[in-house]
């Protein structure tokens, strides 16, 4: 039956379209808010698949006033939806186990698959991770140190076992371990992370992209949740400063195993200002009071290391690239709430280098480090109240700027972190 013909099956309503699949995509360093957008648009959706990363992520979900931070269980969980961890997730599976934990204790049950591909963080991973930031000394990049560049390392060695190695026993670690041997003092013994790990896997093993195709055959939409953001991907972030994987929506058909056509519409999620954990460069960071009082009011510590975020005004020239990467159709903006906190409202919009002015994020790369931001001054939020249905003028007059500037449509905006506070535009 054609593509065309399915949509009819299972109309899906998204602004004004009907759409099958959707991907939700961060389009800065990270920690836009895609957990919140994820669970806000579940609902729509049967099924909830990540698709990259691994428990380097944080996606956080606010309740009335519970907070819930997941690293490798997809955001659908709250809403009680399919879950699928897919073949292009570095997965470790003690994090699995105290998040499937969690939702035990709190009497909750994950409707899980694990992908039997997915590249598995062991112990030796996570050690190799704290010995090669110690070899970059004050180059380091300030991983999460969650083993992730090393797993997907080791997978293109070929010497790490996936998902289904270790549950049916068949993948040899001899050549694995004499490798950590030639630089690592000690060697843990991996023998309770084996059978720890087994069990953890044990009966959640399947076929993810084949999973998705299912779903999607019986008119069943399936959302794909993002980790980390586009300026991190390994091959078009602010490398060396990136994570060990793709990040941009194109890696959802790889990462799965799904032709692309199955990728559906593409959300892409950015703050209303920037933040960046760890090292690398960040034209528009503010080291001043202003990024301080970002930082107190947005509660901008990292979900999984705790570690301050650094902080700076929106980027339109970083996010002209993302969107453009990623395809994205619309857009989410969120933490428009805590620019009511600061009396200053910048946007950059070119970046100037040695004197010559860049719209091109792509161009400026080599040099981004000594990139200057050119801002245009914008109306302050400072004071505003953004609860009540209608935005404020002010407000809206960002998000049509931004919608002039990205051609793309404005169509979610986050004006608090719980739940609740989710504005939808153009509706
Ligand atoms: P979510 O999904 C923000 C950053 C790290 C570091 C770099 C490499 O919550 O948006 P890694 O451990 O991946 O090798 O670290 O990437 N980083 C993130 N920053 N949010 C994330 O995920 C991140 N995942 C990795 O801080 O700079
Ligand atoms: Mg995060």
């Amino acid at each position: 039956m054609p593509f065309s013909c399915r949509i009819e099956l299972n109309p899906l309503r998204l602004n004004s379209r009907y759409v099958r699949n959707l991907c939700i995509v961060g389009l800065q360093w990270g920690d836009e808010g895609k957990g919140k957008i994820v669970d806000y648009y579940a609902d729509g959706f049967e099924a909830v698949v990540r698709y990259n990363g691994g428990s380097n992520a944080g996606h956080t979900i606010v309740i009335n006033g519970r907070t819930f931070v997941f690293h490798l269980l997809p955001s659908g969980l709250l809403k009680k939806k399919k879950l699928l961890i897919g073949p292009g997730v570095a997965l470790d599976p003690l994090t699995l186990r105290e998040e499937l934990d969690m939702v035990a204790k709190e009497g909750g049950e994950a409707d899980l698959m694990v992908d039997e591909r997915c590249t598995l963080v062991t112990t030796l991973e996570k050690e190799m991770d704290s010995f090669i930031e110690g070899l970059r000394g004050a180059n380091a990049i300030g991983t999460t140190k969650r083993g992730i560049g090393p797993s997907y390392a080791m997978r293109a060695l070929r010497l790490t076992p996936r998902a289904g190695d270790l549950v049916n026993g068949s993948f040899d670690m001899s050549s694995a371990i004499a490798f950590y041997g030639s630089f690592l003092k000690t060697i843990p013994d991996l023998t309770e992370w084996k059978d720890r790990s087994r069990e953890v896997l044990a009966g959640k093993m399947g076929d993810v992209g084949g999973k998705v195709m299912e779903l999607n055959e019986a008119g069943h939409s399936v959302m794909f949740e993002g980790a980390q953001g586009t300026l991190l991907d390994l091959i078009f972030g602010t490398y060396p400063y990136v994570t060990g994987a793709h990040t941009i929506a194109s890696y959802v058909p790889a990462g799965l195993g799904i032709p692309n056509s199955a990728l559906g519409d593409v959300m892409g999620v950015a703050k209303a200002y920037t933040t960046r954990v760890g090292g690398g460069p960040f034209p528009t960071e503010m080291t001043d009071e202003t990024g301080e009082k970002i930082r107190k009011v947005g509660k901008e510590y990292g979900a999984t290391t705790g570690r301050p975020r650094r902080v700076g005004w929106l980027d339109l020239v970083g996010l002209k690239y993302a969107v453009r990467l990623n395809g994205v159709s619309e857009l989410a903006l969120t933490k428009l709430d805590i620019l009511t906190k600061v009396k200053e409202m910048k946007v950059c919009v070119g970046y100037s280098i040695d004197g010559s002015e860049t719209g091109d994020f792509s161009r400026a790369l080599p040099r981004l480090a000594d990139a200057r931001p050119v801002y245009q001054d914008m109306r302050s939020f400072f004071g505003l109240e953004l609860r009540e249905n209608q935005l404020p003028q002010v407000a809206e007059q960002l998000l049509e700027f931004l919608e002039d500037e990205l051609k793309v449509k404005v169509t979610l905006v986050s004006t608090g972190e719980e739940r609740s506070a989710t504005m939808q535009r153009h509706a």
